[in-house]
């Protein structure tokens, strides 16, 4: 009391501290109130069934179903269903790809899809562009959008994410994967599966697994040992499991000399035992053949109808097939279905606001994946006082896309030609065949060169001949010319790669990915995206090359009786962990284009890596941190990537490997501390002989850098 008994001018000063204190927790009350209004009205998010729930659910449905009845429910319905089973209130569920968006089906096979149809659905980058963005926040809001058009069609599950490995640059399916490291793909892909199932739609991850070419893809046998496959192949399954999806889609190849789809071992032991899978796993169509093999090897649904299960009647009544098999199969359908509340599910067409939200997630995606590989002398971002552009390429007037099950139309396509005119209006001038006169008088020439990968066959490094011709005689007649790949994979690039001044890898950008790159030419974006793949100067220097057998050749039809009469052909994974930098680093062989590797209009300075501990046990967490400074002259974002090496092992190890990344956002002269936290997992190497994980005693060097050929700092720390 005796401190309020001051002198007048002292009680004023506490009257006021008093009013003071008042307005600033009442402005603090009103604050977290709107917060909380805020939180509240942001859409609820949802919450699966517990496994015990969804079982005892599932139990009291099978205990009332006819032999018939779980016969039939085994097999998928009209190419895309789960059954109906009506006396059971049982629905169908309708199930469509992919990964980048909603694949819109008029109809398959005759049959009519149309209840589900979505008016339309926005086309995403392809998901190697996500992945070029190493921003799981990014990856997390385009599944969630992907996961809502699901909702908006009565999608109930997604056929996606496709996750296989990029093990070679000529896999067609290359742009629907997330490129070549185990662990950036896991990121990615937890966030991802968080996203789509946060909506209510099941996310099933395919194609289980070393699914890494379509050349006569249902013929191809996957050699692989033991350590490689627990390296490389499992852990992005392993992150999208642990992340919650409720379905896996098992592969069309064979492992080891198994069809993955009816094998013991890839599905009980792989992926139910050892990465504690639970929920559904359903084959990729028409990829199974010996219907007992199917029954007992822990597969549930045969998709897109029963073939090999066809007989399964007989098989029960001869002793071949198990009662208890053929019930195990339907309740762990049963148990995703009621996990997931999939009954009912119904059309509710999103409004137009909801796709524009989409489309504002497909421009971001755009925005920090595309890649800026070189700029010689800052050529890039196009100066004002550049008056003649000459624009020219393969995919100016039409949109770049991958083609397949993966494909996804879009709507309110922004072409190449339109963005750029909208960008450079007179300055621009387009020529889809360009004289050597009209490239030589160009001020700047900007040549696209692109492929159209697809799903069903491979094709070849190099671009198609016309093309490599074109930006030969761009980059040979005018010594300014920027070149834009489009392309769902690593091309070839090597003739030209010296001559061109810059070069922008662009991937396949969805409906808007256009508009993000005449932003990223005029400067009012500055490029953040990275390789998440190597590129290499030839295909014969790659960890793949000699997959497809003496003799053939590569094709892109889709002829189905080809593929059956074509025997199956061993793809040899000689190469072991060492898969994309691992090889090329191992191998000292030097790509064009390194792993992890993209540069900004803007520098980034790295500097004080500090280690939480020099000496640790393997069950420690090591805290590393560095701190990143923008020194260039605007804002940019930058890639922080982490890689371990464990200088004495005892086995062969890669020179280094991904082990933690962070993209951060800088304004200029703005520096920023960047933290990470690395445990046992980021030092261990899988041990056949103990059949798990195994950190080594020994030095280990922490290397922390802006690419994987562009490491600033480095720290030895010894694990005792
Ligand atoms: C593909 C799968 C796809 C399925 C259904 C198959 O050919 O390999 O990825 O989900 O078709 O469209």
């Amino acid at each position: 009391m005796q401190f309020l008994q001051g002198k007048g001018e002292n009680k004023d000063m506490i009257k006021e501290l008093i009013i003071l204190i008042v307005l600033i927790l009442g402005s603090a009350f009103l604050y977290s109130q709107s917060r909380i209004q805020f939180v509240a009205k942001k859409p609820e998010r949802f919450q699966p069934l517990s496994f015990a729930q969804a079982d005892a659910k599932a139990d009291s449905i099978l205990a009332q179903m006819t032999i018939e009845e779980k016969i039939a429910y085994i097999g998928g319905d009209r190419s895309f269903f789960l059954r109906s089973i009506p006396r059971l209130n049982l629905d169908e569920v309708y199930m469509t790809d992919a990964t980048q968006g909603v694949h819109i089906r008029e109809k398959f096979r005759d049959n009519d899809l149309s209840r589900y149809q979505l008016e339309k659905s926005t086309a995403f980058p392809c998901p190697l562009a996500l992945a070029a963005t190493w921003n799981t926040t990014l990856a997390n809001r385009y599944a969630t959008a992907v996961g809502e058009e699901c909702r908006g069609g009565g999608i109930g599950i997604l056929l996606g994410p496709g996750m296989n490995n990029y093990r070679i640059s000529q896999c067609g399916r290359n742009f629907e994967y997330f490129g070549e490291d185990p662990f950036l793909r896991s990121r990615i892909i937890e966030a991802y599966v968080k996203g789509v199932q946060s909506t209510g739609t099941v996310a099933t991850l395919k194609h289980f697994i070393a699914n890494n070419t379509e050349f006569y893809r249902r013929k191809s046998n996957s050699i692989i040992d033991e350590r490689t496959l627990h390296e490389i192949y499992l852990p992005p399954f392993k992150a999208g499991i642990d992340a919650g999806a409720q379905a896996v889609m098992t592969s069309y190849n064979l492992l080891n000399s198994e069809w993955c789809g009816e094998s013991d071992y890839v599905i009980n032991n792989l992926l139910r035992k050892e990465l504690g899978f639970k929920w559904l796993v359903m084959t990729d169509w028409w990829s199974v053949y010996d219907g007992e093999k199917v029954s007992r090897s822990g597969q549930d649904l045969e998709m897109p109808q029963t073939v090999a299960l066809k007989d399964i009647q007989t098989l029960l009544k001869e002793g071949k097939v198990k009662i208890e098999n053929i019930n195990r199969m339907v309740k762990s359908i049963l148990r995703t279905y009621y996990a997931m509340k999939l009954s009912n599910q119904k059309k509710n067409l999103p409004d137009n606001l909801m796709y524009k939200a989409h489309e504002s997630v497909a421009l971001q995606t755009a925005r920090e994946g595309i890649v800026l590989l070189k700029n010689e002398s800052n050529l890039l971002p196009l100066k004002k006082n550049i008056q003649k552009i000459l624009l020219t390429g393969e995919y100016v007037d039409k949109l770049a896309k991958g083609g397949g099950s993966a494909e996804v139309k879009g709507f309110n396509h922004r072409l190449m030609l339109d963005e750029l005119k909208a960008e450079f209006g007179r300055r621009l001038d387009y020529e889809k065949n360009p004289s050597i006169e009209q490239i030589k008088s160009a001020d700047v020439v900007l040549c696209n060169v692109g492929t159209e990968d697809s799903e069903g066959w491979d094709r070849a490094f190099a671009l198609p001949e016309d093309q490599e011709k074109r930006v030969l005689n761009c980059v040979n007649n005018n010594p300014n010319t920027v070149v834009i790949v489009t392309s769902g994979s690593g091309i070839r690039m090597t003739d030209w790669n010296n001559k061109a001044r810059a070069i922008l890898y662009a991937w396949y950008g969805g409906q808007i990915g256009n508009k993000a790159l005449a932003e990223i030419l005029s400067g009012r974006v500055n490029p953040s995206g990275k390789l998440p793949i190597t590129i290499e100067k030839e295909f014969k220097d790659s960890p793949g090359y000699g997959y497809i057998p003496a003799g053939e050749v590569l094709y892109n039809n889709w002829n189905g009786n080809q593929e059956k009469a074509h025997p199956i052909y061993d793809v040899n994974y000689k190469e072991g962990v060492f898969v994309g930098y691992r090889w090329y680093e191992s191998k000292k062989i030097e790509p064009l284009y390194p792993f992890g590797y993209g540069i900004s209009y803007t520098n980034f300075h790295y500097s004080d890596l500090t280690v939480s501990k020099e000496t640790i046990n393997e069950n420690d967490t090591l805290k590393v941190s560095l701190t990143v400074k923008n020194s260039g002259s605007q804002k940019g974002m930058e890639i922080v990537q982490v890689y371990i090496e464990d200088v004495e092992s005892s086995v062969p190890r890669p020179i280094k490997e991904l082990k933690a990344f962070k993209k951060v956002g800088l304004n200029n002269g703005e520096t920023v501390m960047v933290q990470f936290e690395l445990n046992k997992q980021a030092f261990a190497f899988w041990n056949p002989k103990i059949q798990d994980w195994y950190v080594e005693k020994g030095i280990f060097v922490i290397h922390v850098g802006a690419a994987s050929n562009d490491i600033r700092l480095s720290k030895e720390i010894i694990i005792r």
